[in-house]
């Protein structure tokens, strides 16, 4: 851990430590989610069996940035994958209910939504206080961000247009 880190971290450092616990949990959750779904997507999903894999995978890196910050302050994400549900605060994955392309991008969409929100979150409670966090939560942001743009987009275009 870095003292140093802790210390210029400022007394909120708590509850900014309790909200990455948090962010562990949840890109840990959309991290099987989206394997998950990768894995067992059929009909017209296949197309997209790659898209899911590359989510999975950076839903994985965030959860290792999250995890590297948490290790800066002192203390290790939960190691309990039972706790993920709990603690991620979008509750039961169940990925299986969402193997159809259209279902699997709307859920998905609930995700980078949620994730937002997260962030947005970390980043007002850590401005001008914890850069190091502060910085991270907006880098993560940024990424959510795109991410919804990206499933709204494919929502979109899902849609079987009459030409009139
Ligand atoms: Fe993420
Ligand atoms: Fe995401």
């Amino acid at each position: 851990m870095g003292k140093k880190a802790l210390e210029i971290a400022g007394p909120g450092v708590d509850g900014t430590i309790a909200m990455l616990h948090k962010a562990y949990a949840f890109e840990m959750s959309t991290f099987h989610y989206f394997q998950y779904v990768a894995n067992n997507i059929e009909g017209l999903g296949v197309l997209h069996e790659n898209f899911f894999e590359d989510r999975a995978k950076e839903e994985l890196g965030h959860a290792q940035e999250v995890n590297e910050r948490l290790m800066e302050l002192g203390t290790n994400p939960t190691d309990d994958p039972a706790r993920w549900e709990q603690e991620s605060g979008v509750g039961k994955l169940e990925p299986k209910r969402y193997l159809s392309l259209r279902s699997a991008v709307e859920k998905a969409l609930e995700f980078e939504r949620a994730a937002i929100g997260l962030y947005n979150d970390l980043a007002n409670a850590t401005k001008d206080k914890d850069h190091g966090t502060y910085e991270l939560a907006l880098e993560l942001l940024k990424d959510e961000l795109e991410d919804e743009q990206t499933m709204e987009d494919i929502l979109a275009r899902l849609e079987i247009q009459d030409k009139k």
